[in-house]
């Protein structure tokens, strides 16, 4: 299988002096299409920072991000945009909505971007995550749960090569929660996406093919 994502000897340091904290100590980390793999580890631990910058959200202190067989790192900031939306989809601790935009609008929008028309693909989407119904209503008048689904699909619509999401569970009952990542695990095994989860919830990492810890910023195999 190719690997879509590596990662080689990153860090990451926030502040200087006596305010420097170091959030990532040296990882070394790659996934394969068609793996699904889970981070796990406590609050503070560097699962976040670790994420947004596998998908070029911000950028490392040291170390080299290769995205298929580009180097993320070398690019421009223009170019990493590009590459960005094209290959990575994010779904983020803050889902992320255009306020001024329906459910159904938020998907018209990266369509338009997208110059492709696949309605019924945003439809089904909307069906196999329960939230058809909610497809007229807009991101403030959903519960945190819905709009955390709304932001799922959204971030699975573009069909992109690599799947990025920080605790996409958080914020769903356990019923819901489970069929998300089971809906994830599906995407990577059948259409060979790379899909990295960050959980604090031990039960989500079932369907995961390897689970890592994040401890002090340095990740570890856990299974
Ligand atoms: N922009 C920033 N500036 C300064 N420090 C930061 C910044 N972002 C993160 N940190 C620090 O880096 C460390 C790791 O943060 P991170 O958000 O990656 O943790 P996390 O594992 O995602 O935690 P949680 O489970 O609570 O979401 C923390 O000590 C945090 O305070
Ligand atoms: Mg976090």
């Amino acid at each position: 299988m190719t690997t879509v994502l590596s990662m080689q000897g990153i860090t990451k340091r926030f502040g200087t002096g006596h305010t420097e904290i170091t959030a990532l100590k040296g990882i070394d980390f790659e996934v394969k299409a068609g793996e699904f793999i889970s981070i796990i580890g406590p609050s503070g631990s560097g699962k976040s920072t670790f994420l947004t910058i596998a998908g070029g959200l911000q950028n490392p202190t040291t170390g080299t991000i290769m995205i298929g067989q580009h180097s993320f790192t070398d690019l421009t900031g223009k170019q990493r945009a590009k590459a960005r939306f094209e290959e990575i989809g994010f779904i983020l601790q803050s889902s992320n909505l255009v306020p001024f935009l329906t459910v159904q609008e938020q998907f018209v929008f990266v369509d338009t971007l997208n110059k492709s028309h696949e309605e019924n693909k945003a439809a089904d989407l909307l069906r196999s995550l329960d939230i058809w119904a909610l497809k007229d209503k807009f991101p403030k008048e959903l519960s945190g749960g819905e709009r955390q689904r709304v932001a799922i699909a959204r971030a699975l619509f573009n069909d992109p090569a690599i799947i990025l999401a920080d605790e996409p569970t958080a914020s769903l009952d356990s019923d819901h929660a489970f069929e998300v990542v089971q809906l994830l695990a599906k995407e990577a095994h059948e259409k060979q996406k790379a899909i990295i989860m960050v959980t604090h919830d031990p039960r989500m990492t079932q369907w995961s093919d390897r689970i890592y810890r994040m401890k002090d910023g340095l990740l570890q195999i856990e299974a």
